[in-house]
């Protein structure tokens, strides 16, 4: 979670636990012509009570164009962010979720949209699966020297990605695998730990002219 700040590094947790109980959130996705119309919603109060904080605390974030930049993001929610000045939002709170409208005049944005709202779908019908499956539709672009960000960059299936580092007469292509395991802390929240678990030069090669 390095290069986090304590909220972001708060609503990731929330997120987590949103993944962990995902069988317990239903969800309807509406495409309208300008965008979606989605219903989110669990029978139990907790859930209920995280989705309203999630869906808050990241408008909060797109209202801003704050985008955290995490491994587990798509190119819809990207553009989300980046195009935040062209969507309008309402959102309607339930006894056990809400509804939340979001539309746009501008295509991409509405694309955006209809792409994020299936993703979340996934997220709410296969859970930890459907992260692991968004992040490594990632994992092309990561970068796992320095492991940005940590969080949800891992899971119960080690991850491997190259990493080049350079000597004064080398270049050196080194593959790292890791791992995240998940601990369950005071009964409900869980924390990760992402560890190196193997470590092995890859490929080298003379260094390239400057
Ligand atoms: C089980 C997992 C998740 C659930 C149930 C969930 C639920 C939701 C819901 C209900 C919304 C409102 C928009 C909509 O209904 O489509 C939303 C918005 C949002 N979610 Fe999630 N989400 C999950 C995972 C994530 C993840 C992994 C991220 C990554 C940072 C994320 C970031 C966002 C952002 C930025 C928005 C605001 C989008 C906007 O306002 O345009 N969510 N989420």
């Amino acid at each position: 979670m390095m290069g986090h700040d304590a909220a972001t590094i708060a609503q990731m947790r929330d997120i987590h636990d949103l993944f962990v109980n995902h069988a317990r959130i239903t969800r309807t996705v509406t495409n309208v012509p300008d965008g979606i119309r989605t219903v989110t919603e669990s029978d139990d109060p907790r859930i209920a009570q995280l989705l309203k904080d999630h869906v808050v605390t990241m408008r909060q974030r797109v209202d801003v164009g704050n985008d955290p930049g995490l491994p587990i993001e798509s190119d819809a929610l990207h553009a989300i962010f980046k195009n935040y000045e062209k969507i309008e939002t309402t959102v309607e709170t339930t006894e056990k979720g809400m509804v939340v409208v979001q539309t746009s005049t501008d295509p991409e944005t509405i694309a955006a949209h209809q792409q994020h709202a299936s993703e979340v779908t996934d997220f709410v019908t296969d859970g930890m699966a459907a992260m692991r499956t968004a992040m490594m539709k990632n994992a092309s672009s990561m970068v796992p020297h320095g492991m940005h960000g940590g969080m949800m960059r891992g899971g119960p299936n080690a991850r491997t990605g190259p990493d080049a580092r350079q000597t004064s007469a080398s270049v050196d292509v080194w593959r790292y695998e890791y791992d995240l395991s998940i601990v369950e802390c005071a009964g409900r929240r869980r924390s990760r730990h992402l560890r190196v678990i193997a470590c092995q030069r890859a490929a080298s090669a003379a260094e390239p002219d400057a």
